[in-house]
């Protein structure tokens, strides 16, 4: 057939796959035309709407440099991002659920010694994180790590201060032999995620607010574990119930304890008032991808 109308189209697409050599891409290139041509059916999509499209996703990539990734935060604000890594990170047997790991991430920060205050010269409330890097079954994991990021108190990363070259509020921390963390940072609070781009214009269009409650981020990995990237978020924080990025995982709410000013678990005076949290991540044994992936 040469000629093809609104419906057999569909088929037509498909049926130019059969000599695709990739099963894997064969699948996902089909249902991904098939849904597309369902969607275009589906809302009667007008030409100039198609030619809007076009134009977003070309600004979403002209927006994108090496420290800038639009397209990311587009799968985030739709949801995709968290979708991908629910499916492929199930959270079973108490294991710490994963969630996006978001553009502000910096590999190489600082390997530090455990209760070092990762926050030396960020504005914020003092923070006194701690815990254990545990197995499935609750053995302590030693050396297990933790790669941390987050914003300031005021909801900025270092990447967004102007002026500000070098890394802050990053760090790595191992665990010692009872699997156990400690160190200090802030108390992080909420923030937009950028707004100046093709994205930010969608989500006004969409009536959305572009905020995610206050949150600290940190990679944690233990050998022969899954590595998990993951948040811990604020209890009590705004816009947890609204995260524009749907990465909010409840399982992943921490209490941060206010105290007046006083003795630090560190050990020392703190001038102000400071907060204490403490939890715990259990990492998944790396061989359960594998039997997974049998069944
Ligand atoms: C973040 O938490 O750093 C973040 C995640 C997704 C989009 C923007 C920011
Ligand atoms: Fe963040």
């Amino acid at each position: 057939m040469r000629e093809f109308d609104d419906k057999n189209i569909t088929q037509a697409v498909i049926h130019r796959l059969s000599e695709c050599a990739d099963p894997r891409f064969e699948r996902v290139m089909t249902s991904l035309i098939t849904h597309l041509h369902d969607f275009v059916r589906e809302v009667n999509l007008t030409e100039a709407e198609w030619f809007t499209a076009i134009q977003f996703l070309t600004d979403t990539g002209r927006t994108c440099t090496d420290k800038r990734q639009e397209f990311i935060l587009l799968s985030d604000t739709l949801g995709v991002s968290v979708l991908v890594i629910t499916l492929n990170h199930p959270a079973d047997n108490g294991s710490v659920e994963s969630t996006v790991q978001g553009p502000f991430y910096w590999e190489g920060a600082p390997d530090l010694p455990r209760g070092s205050n990762l926050a030396e010269g960020v504005k914020g409330e003092p923070t006194f994180y701690s815990g254990r890097v545990i197995s499935e079954d609750g053995h302590p994991l030693e050396n297990a790590l933790l790669d941390i990021w987050s914003g300031d108190g005021e909801g900025n990363y270092d990447m967004q201060i102007p002026g500000e070259k070098g890394m802050k509020a990053r760090g790595r921390i191992r665990t010692d032999a009872q699997g156990r963390y400690w160190f200090r940072s802030i108390r992080p609070t909420f923030y937009p995620v950028p707004t100046d781009g093709p994205v930010g214009r969608m989500l006004r269009k969409m009536g959305r607010h572009p905020y995610r409650p206050g949150h600290i981020h940190m990679i944690v990995s233990a050998p022969g574990h899954l590595p998990a990237t993951t948040h811990l978020f604020v209890a009590g924080s705004e816009y947890l119930d609204s995260d524009a990025v749907f990465g909010m995982k409840e399982s992943l709410v921490a209490q941060f304890d206010r105290h007046p000013p006083g003795i630090a678990p560190s050990g020392e005076r703190i001038e102000t008032p400071f907060y204490t949290v403490s939890y715990d991540f259990r990492l998944r044994p790396a061989t359960a991808v594998a039997v997974e992936g049998n069944v």
